[in-house]
């Protein structure tokens, strides 16, 4: 089975369909965010979808670090480090957005985006190729991962 890319993205399918799809949701709703402020939305609107990407980028971050710690991934500290950096800079730009900074711009958006998709596109796809290796090592005695659900 082939895993969707996210959108618009090359290169950043890790090889585990579910956290593929959920990369896909996490772009799309900052897209979404960024879309709608770049139209002129209102507060309440901005609002609304930040607090979506905040919720959804939590549960996405401990749904990776349930499966780190699972299969005792080597390279979790510094990976769940780049969570909360993550959240950090989340958590900030609904700051931001609450108090109606002028400075909640585009470039900002930007700079955001980018350090998701550089997260995903190395943090990740090596935590993917640890996935693949549990997988084809038989899981030692785990439950293996469910890939294709
Ligand atoms: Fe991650």
């Amino acid at each position: 089975m082939t895993t969707p890319e996210p959108k618009s993205e090359a290169g950043l399918a890790i090889g585990a369909a579910e956290i593929d799809r959920e990369h896909t949701l996490q772009l799309d709703l900052l897209d979404r965010f960024a879309t709608q402020l770049g139209a002129g939305a209102d507060q309440e609107t901005l609002a609304a979808t930040l607090d979506q990407l905040v919720d959804f980028t939590k549960m996405h971050f401990a749904s990776e670090e349930a499966l780190m710690r699972l299969y005792g991934y080597e390279r979790f500290a510094a990976h769940v480090a780049q969570h909360e950096e993550t959240v950090e800079r989340i958590d900030a730009l609904r700051d931001a957005c609450e108090a109606g900074a002028e400075d909640l711009t585009a470039e900002t958006l930007a700079h955001l985006r980018h350090w998701l998709v550089e997260h995903i596109r190395y943090a990740d796809r090596a935590f993917g190729r640890f996935l693949v290796g549990v997988r084809d090592a038989g899981g030692e005695g785990l439950l293996p991962p469910r890939f294709d659900t």
